[in-house]
């Protein structure tokens, strides 16, 4: 299947189709240099499959983990290209999870003052959520996504047969943007999660599902000035309680799926909690709320001292408040419906 994603001249393609990776030559002009960007974890044979298809291919292959989102692995990177007479016309094609889309994203947007990107997201996070919609950057002194761009890539390709190597916690820890996509703003999809017998046979309908409620949000609101904040459900606590704990500790998606929980009607929260029981998440997190508090205050998406939030009354439907900063505690302490 092919989901359009239009936004006049930087529209694109999202290809998504079982086997694709393999077909890639179809769907992207490799005859040029083309540096593939990988990571440690991701199983090297997709990488090799681009590879194996350019004309003049380089795999560049950063360690796994969210550290590699670095401006040294930035400079490192455009330093590769410049040695290897990398020009305008030439190509970046990120094979792996949200840190190698994130980083060869940014890469793409600066090198040359831009060059073709272009996205193979291989776990089901990237899949879902983070191959589309153009946001892309490297971490700086521990705040997350601090240096980016807005840069839409060419194409994205999902291919989610690339799933199947996946450990099934960071599958789970994906499904995760999917629940919170499908709380917001499509019951249907919320029910097939909440019901599916096969996780994994449903998954590329979910894919699919998923992809066209953040594609429709992007084409409204490219940069987040203010329908795409609705795609921020559960992050707002979800993130203090990721910077709370540290790397190392829950991933981001399970941060989300718990952040979600305090953002929510009564009915809203045991659907939640039950879904994300369901498919082995936390439900809870034992943290004191000053401190997520703290955390909160510092959050880039505050303003002053208010904050929008996303509130689910309602599978399917959505509410964005702005709130002061620290009236948040009442939503945490759960006061507030
Ligand atoms: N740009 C956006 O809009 C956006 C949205 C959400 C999240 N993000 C970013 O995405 C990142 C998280 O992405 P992620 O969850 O994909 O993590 P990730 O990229 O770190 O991948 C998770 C792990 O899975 C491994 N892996 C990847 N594909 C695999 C496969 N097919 N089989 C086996 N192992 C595989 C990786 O090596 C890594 O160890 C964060 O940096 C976050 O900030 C960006």
């Amino acid at each position: 299947m092919i989901l359009p994603l239009n936004l006049g001249e930087q529209g694109y393609d999202i290809v998504v189709e079982r086997g694709a990776l393999s077909k890639i030559g179809e769907y992207i002009n490799l005859n040029r240099k083309v540096l593939i960007l990988t990571d440690s974890g991701v199983p090297e044979e997709y990488a090799n499959t681009v590879k194996n298809m350019c004309q003049d291919g380089y795999i560049y292959v950063v360690s796994q983990g969210e550290s590699s989102k670095s401006l040294e692995n930035y400079q490192k990177i455009l330093s590769f290209m410049v040695e290897k007479s990398f020009t305008r016309t030439d190509a970046l094609v990120s094979v792996g999870g949200g840190v190698v889309g994130d980083l060869g994203g940014f890469v793409a947007s600066s090198y040359m003052r831009g060059i073709d990107f272009y996205n193979v997201p291989t776990t089901l996070l990237s899949q879902l959520d983070s191959s589309i919609g153009g946001k892309v950057a490297v971490d700086l002194d521990g705040v997350k996504n601090i240096v980016g761009a807005f840069y839409q890539p060419k194409k994205v390709l999902i291919d989610s047969n690339t799933l199947k190597t996946l450990d099934s916690r960071q599958k789970m820890a994906g499904l995760c943007e999917g629940i919170k996509m499908a709380a917001t703003s499509n019951s249907e999809l919320f029910e097939l999660i909440e019901n599916s017998t096969n996780l994994d046979s449903d998954l590329e309908k979910i894919i699919i599902e998923g992809l066209k409620i953040k594609r429709d949000v992007v084409e409204k609101d490219p940069r987040e000035k203010g329908l795409r904040r609705v795609l921020n459900f559960g992050h707002t606590i979800g993130h203090a309680i990721e910077s709370n704990q540290g790397l190392g500790g829950l991933l981001h998606g399970e941060c989300v799926g718990l952040g979600m929980l305090y953002m929510c009607s009564e009915e809203v929260k045991a659907r939640l909690e039950s879904v994300l029981k369901k498919y082995n998440l936390p439900t809870k997190i034992d943290t004191d709320s000053d401190i997520l508090l703290s955390y909160i205050k510092r959050d880039k998406k505050a303003k002053g001292d208010k904050i929008t939030i996303v509130y689910v009354p309602k599978i399917g439907t959505f509410e964005l408040r702005d709130v002061q900063i620290n009236e948040i505690k009442k939503y945490l302490n759960g006061g507030i419906f």
